[in-house]
């Protein structure tokens, strides 16, 4: 079946025919999106037999590429047992315990099924432990669709300039003295530390440092977002590569392995707040599911400092995009910020090279890119370019 008649068939039944906003291409001029058939290390192919180097990787989950082998293992041996319990299981410790062992300021952590629900409730975790409500968050940032964190938000919601409602004091990104003047009586301030959602924007020296002294200086709580950066930029996340320590941490994509899971952790004092051990309620059916553990735990066992040097070298090789526009990369996130983004998407997407089909959306790195993929990404913005 062709992709025209796919979609045909989800516009039908799904609203705007996908299931997540960020997955249509109109904003890079394409009538419709790639619908997915399978994937292999570097490689997705799509319904129509058509294979594309991958850059996008799910929007970041796959740090060892497609189908890697020992986590679909992993998965096929948890789905035999059984695949949801709604009791607690053995994998949901060890998980729990090696991301403690990983995240240098979580001492406890609680599992989720998706981002948005891990930022939602870190967001009423931080309220009630402060008895504050307002927040501070930056414009361009991303946390989720919950209602709080949809205004000015980056993503989706900037490539498709929806203005909604929304919570927060909302300053720029990397703006210390902006953060300073609305900062006072907030229950937290919630930050990507290195931003993806605009295009990969790191912090500025000294941003992350300021706003832990801010906070520190206030009562207010700093939350790092790191679903993004969580196991991608180093094991620790931003945390660990920044030195710089939030008092609460949202994960997602890389720790569930590329399955639904994702989590929130932070200093015991303040995660046993979390119903049943505090007051503060938070639940799912599907939280600590056994197939996403057995995933996520494939996938973190296997994070050794190896893979980051291997990650950083082929960031380093990467690199050479700088030629052609404005680079950001901070370990294996990157962004090229050039003038005509649709286009060069979908020169590159002609080539059989699939990035983010928008300048939004981070390229993301995974050990599965070799040499040849780098260098045919290179070649083929530089041929963009000329
Ligand atoms: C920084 C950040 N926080 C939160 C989320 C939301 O995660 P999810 O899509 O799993 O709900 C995302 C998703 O891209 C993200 O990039």
């Amino acid at each position: 079946m062709t992709a025209s008649e796919l979609y045909r068939r989800a516009l039908q039944v799904i609203p705007g025919g996908v299931n997540s906003p960020v997955r249509a291409m109109k904003a890079v001029g394409l009538e419709e999106p790639i619908f997915a058939a399978r994937g292999e290390g570097a490689y997705l192919e799509d319904a129509e037999g058509r294979r594309y180097v991958d850059w996008v990787l799910s929007w970041g989950p796959l740090i060892f590429g497609h189908a890697d082998p020992e986590t679909v293992e992993a998965v096929v041996a948890a789905a035999r047992e059984g695949t949801t319990f709604g009791t607690p299981t053995e994998r949901e410790v060890e998980l729990a315990e090696e991301i403690v062992a990983a995240v240098p300021s979580v001492e406890m952590v609680r599992l989720v099924s998706s981002g948005t629900e891990a930022a939602m409730t870190a967001l009423r975790l931080a309220r009630a432990a402060t008895g504050r409500e307002p927040f501070v968050r930056f414009a361009g940032g991303y946390h989720g669709h919950a209602d709080p964190f949809l205004s000015e938000a980056g993503s989706g919601v900037k490539t498709l300039g929806i203005e909604a409602g929304g919570e927060g004091r909302v300053v720029p990104y990397n703006d210390l003295e902006a953060v300073e003047r609305v900062i006072e009586g907030a229950a937290c301030v919630f930050v990507e530390p290195v931003a993806g959602n605009m295009g990969v924007v790191p912090p500025a020296d000294g941003f992350l440092e300021g706003l832990r002294r801010l906070c520190d200086e206030t009562g207010t709580l700093l939350v790092f977002d790191e679903v993004i950066t969580g196991f991608r930029i180093a094991r620790g996340g931003a945390q660990e590569r920044f030195g710089v320590l939030p008092d609460l941490t949202v994960l997602g994509k890389i720790v569930g392995g590329g399955l639904p899971l994702a989590a929130f952790g932070g200093r015991a004092e303040l995660m046993e707040r979390l119903a049943p051990a505090g007051d503060v309620y938070q639940a799912g059916t599907l939280s600590g599911n056994p197939l996403a553990t057995a995933a996520g735990l494939s996938v973190l066992r296997r994070l050794t400092p190896e893979v980051y040097e291997e990650l950083e070298r082929k960031g380093r090789r990467l690199d050479a995009l700088a030629a052609y526009g404005r680079f950001e990369r901070v370990g294996a996130m990157a962004s090229l910020f050039v003038d005509d983004y649709p286009a060069l998407f979908r020169h590159l997407l002609e080539r059989g090279i699939y990035v983010a089909p928008s300048q939004n959306e981070a390229m993301f790195l995974s050990t599965a890119h070799g040499e040849v993929e780098i260098d045919a990404l290179i070649a083929a913005v530089e041929e963009f370019s000329a």
